[in-house]
């Protein structure tokens, strides 16, 4: 096949090879014999291995260009720069190192491409430091066990299915029901928490005018100093949405490294799977089933590897990650999101019928999954948790009895009408994540029954009067109760205040 392609080649171009080749060797360098849609293709570089940075000598300079596609006597390579200036003929070289990405504080508030070049119009980015695109993910012997809670701020999602600092939980759902709102949602929670975690969030394929949007939000919230925004856009070649995550993975490492935590969005990876779908047919590698490659598997799962809670001796930082893939009609068994879910340790489904219901965040109760954050979950959130899931696990039983029949018993009629309060109560609006005591209270004052006698439709009113009752009154409590480091019954007489304050709280909301 490769005499095939020599042969094919023109006079010149065969001339030049013979020349290079005489020379010094086909090794370590090489000549273009095509190029065309980002892809260039070079004869010889018989050493240069995958990701390897090759240097283009052309016309008006080096253009770089990275190694993908490695064939016996001839390689595919993503150019890193604009293909109008290279042609066939021109000679290649290994630069002698492979494909990284400056990482470091300095890019801290900034909005870069997947190369780390700055997209905001500031000044350029100098960091000390690069960190390598593709790294091997960190050994069993470099992790320890998730321990440390990793708050959204999304009461749904703490007190039923909670992430813990390391894991890897999938938001999936059709498009506009309001996946990206929660990632951004989290971002926003770990400044007013002052988490200390760092925001990488890495936009593949996403509107430009939406990126700018969340961007601004950032700013605008206080969370841009500690967030990172890698930009692929829809407009630029595949090969660039395609080093996207991993780029940002990089920049993410930068801290999980230094014995700090980040977290690692995706946003999303349906499109980073069609991007590298692109790309492999112009390296003309086989496409697998549903004509994805058969590796887009391992595209994902050597990505979402990267996310580790570090062992003590390797510093004890972390990477969570939160991929988000976009499903079509709630097909979460199509081939992308099957692969995704199987790489991932749960999942929070997001529902459309539930976001037309106006039940927003449309997380579905059912469907979501979070596998290993239960033991990082904060201590107050869990000791008021148990009962929400059981009350909602209930409601969701009865309630499709209850459109039968009118003559449902007492005990129904009350699991009925707490499910229903439960529901409203997890309602929460874009861009107000809640704090610890915030979520131990309210979700204290549905399930232990206070707010029964509530009417339903009143509840989200009941449950901010209650917060501000609360933080007026008693705001050094609210504040120890935000340690999140105690169960909420083990201080008596805090639940006896909450408790008392619930039921006049209660008393005008009724009817
Ligand atoms: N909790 C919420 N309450 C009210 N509106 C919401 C909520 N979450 C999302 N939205 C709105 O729903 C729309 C879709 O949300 P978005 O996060 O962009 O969806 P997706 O990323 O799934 O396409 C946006 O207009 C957003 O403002
Ligand atoms: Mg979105």
């Amino acid at each position: 096949m490769a005499e095939i392609t020599v042969q094919d080649l023109s006079k010149e171009l065969r001339d030049a090879i013979t020349r290079l080749d005489l020379t010094e060797g086909l090794e370590e360098s090489g000549i273009v014999t095509r190029i065309g849609d980002g892809v260039a293709w070079v004869h010889g570089l018989r050493s240069a291995g995958y990701n390897e940075v090759l240097e283009i000598s052309t016309a008006s300079g080096v253009v770089e260009a990275f190694a993908l596609n490695l064939m016996e006597d001839e390689i595919g390579a993503i150019l890193l720069g604009a293909d109008q200036a290279v042609s066939a003929g021109n000679t290649v070289r290994l630069k002698g190192e492979v494909l990284s990405v400056p990482i470091g504080e300095e890019l801290l508030g900034r909005v870069v491409s997947p190369l780390g070049e700055p997209l905001d119009g500031g000044a350029p980015i100098k960091t000390k430091q690069r960190g390598l695109v593709e790294r091997e993910a960190v050994g069993v012997m470099g992790r320890k066990h998730v321990s440390e809670p990793l708050m959204t701020g999304i009461m749904a999602i703490d007190a039923m299915f909670p992430i813990g600092r390391g894991q890897r939980e999938l938001i999936i759902g059709d498009r506009q029901t309001g996946k990206t709102a929660i990632v951004l949602d989290t971002m926003i929670n770990q400044a007013r928490q002052k988490t200390g975690v760092i925001n990488v969030y890495v936009a593949v394929g996403q509107k430009l005018s939406k990126v700018a949007r969340l961007v601004d939000r950032l700013k605008s919230e206080g969370v841009m100093d500690q967030t990172i925004v890698v930009v692929a856009g829809p407009s630029d070649p595949a090969s660039l949405l395609y080093l996207a995550p991993y780029a940002g993975t990089a920049m993410g490492e930068y801290f999980r490294d230094n014995g700090k935590h980040a977290l690692m969005i995706y946003d999303d990876l349906t499109k980073h799977a069609v991007a590298y779908r692109q790309m492999s047919l112009l390296l003309r590698r086989p496409p697998g089933r549903e004509a994805f490659p058969g590796d887009v598997f391992y595209l994902h799962s050597r990505l979402l590897e990267r996310s580790a809670k570090l062992s003590d001796a390797l510093g004890g930082g972390s990477l969570t990650a939160l991929p988000i893939i976009e499903t079509q009609a709630g097909d979460i068994s199509a081939y992308i999101p099957t692969n995704v879910i199987s790489i991932t340790d749960g999942q929070i489904f997001m529902e459309t019928d539930l976001f037309y219901q106006g039940i927003r965040p449309a997380i579905s109760a059912g469907l979501s999954v979070s596998r290993v954050g239960g033991d990082a979950q904060t201590k107050a959130v869990k000791s008021v948790s148990g009962n929400l899931k059981l009350g909602l696990s209930q409601f969701r039983e009865m309630a499709s009895f209850a459109q039968f029949g009118s003559d449902l018993d007492d005990a129904t009629k009350q699991q009925i009408n707490r499910g229903q309060r439960l529901t409203e109560l997890l309602k929460q609006p874009q861009y107000q994540p809640m704090s610890i005591w915030e979520q131990v209270v309210s979700m204290h004052a549905v399930t232990s029954g206070l707010f029964d006698s509530v009417a339903a439709d009143k509840i989200k009113d009941a449950q901010a009067a209650l917060l501000a009752k609360l933080w007026t009154d008693h705001k050094d409590d609210m504040r120890t109760l935000s340690k999140g480091d105690k169960k909420f019954g083990d201080n008596e007489e805090l639940v006896a205040l909450v408790e008392k304050t619930a039921k006049s709280v209660a008393k005008g909301f009724e009817g």
